[in-house]
């Protein structure tokens, strides 16, 4: 399956904010509590985006650890080698198609991760393949993705505002499902983690600008539901009513956030 997705920096580094800003948990907290990644460790970070787990590991590490990301938006890379640089980091942030063979030897990497990237990959056999190619035995690949019951009210307030049916989304549609069946059908061990994150909006305002950032991000995706800009502002205008209405019933928002981990061993 091919999937036309592109990932604007502005939207990505919106949406980063945001869960910043309203989140109740720290998703860093969690993949660094989970991963334990060690100095010394050869890392390979996957659709590493502007770096957001490249510089996490950099960090827990103090440096330590040798870290590779890579992404096939040079948009997104420089963004990330902007902010390597600014800091004085020592990451190799190089153009990676995930579609296409990985540009490393065998057993190469003792971890290799991917936040919120490689479940849009085209063929998961080839994908999931290279990934355990590149891997050490014994090392650990870890997936995040959106479960099924992600965001669950973000999809209500849409569906209220359009009556419409919501296009599958790549990510929560596949990854409890092909994306974890893929991986422990090639790995010796393969463990499914959850990671719950409540979004409090206290206006409709920044939940609107998630919106954007959003259908921004599968923009190419929500196609069934607009065409062009004229109908793409109608359809804000529309979630933006229905949410304003949510809000003024129950006196704020609330989205919570379900991300599964997969994490599994060669
Ligand atoms: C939602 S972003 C996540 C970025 C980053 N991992 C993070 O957590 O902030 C998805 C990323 O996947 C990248 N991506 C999508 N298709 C790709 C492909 N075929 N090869 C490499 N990267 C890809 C996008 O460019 C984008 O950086």
């Amino acid at each position: 399956m091919k999937i036309d997705y592109q990932e604007p920096s502005k939207d990505l580094l919106m949406r980063i904010d945001i869960h910043e800003k309203y989140g109740s948990a720290n998703i860093d907290i969690w993949t660094n509590d989970l991963l334990k990644p060690q100095a010394e460790m050869n890392i390979l970070d996957v659709g590493c985006g502007a770096g957001k787990l490249s510089f996490l590991f950099n960090e827990y590490t103090k440096g330590g650890a040798k870290i590779t990301g890579g992404d096939f938006s040079e948009e997104l890379l420089d963004k990330a080698r902007e902010k390597n640089k600014k800091i004085g980091a020592n990451i190799d942030f190089q153009f990676l198609d995930f579609n296409q063979p990985f540009n490393f030897p065998d057993n190469t990497f003792d971890l290799c991760t991917s936040a919120f990237a490689i479940y849009y990959a085209s063929d998961l056999d080839f994908t999931f393949g290279e990934a355990y190619r590149v891997l050490t035995p014994g090392g650990r690949l870890f997936v995040s993705g959106p479960l099924p019951e992600n965001k669950q009210m973000f999809y209500d307030i849409i569906k209220e505002a359009t009556n419409a049916t919501i296009p599958p989304m790549p990510g929560s549609s596949r990854f409890k499902g092909d994306i974890f069946n893929t991986i422990s059908k090639i790995f010796a061990k393969t463990e499914l983690h959850k990671f719950e994150n409540h979004l409090t909006f206290p206006e409709v305002a920044p939940f609107i600008d998630y919106v954007r950032a959003s259908l921004g991000e599968d923009r190419k995706l929500w196609t069934s539901m607009f065409n062009g800009n004229d109908e793409y502002e109608a359809l804000i205008g529309k979630i933006t009513d229905v949410a304003t209405r949510w809000f003024e019933r129950d006196g704020k928002l609330v989205m919570t956030k379900v991300v599964g981990g997969i994490l599994a061993t060669k």
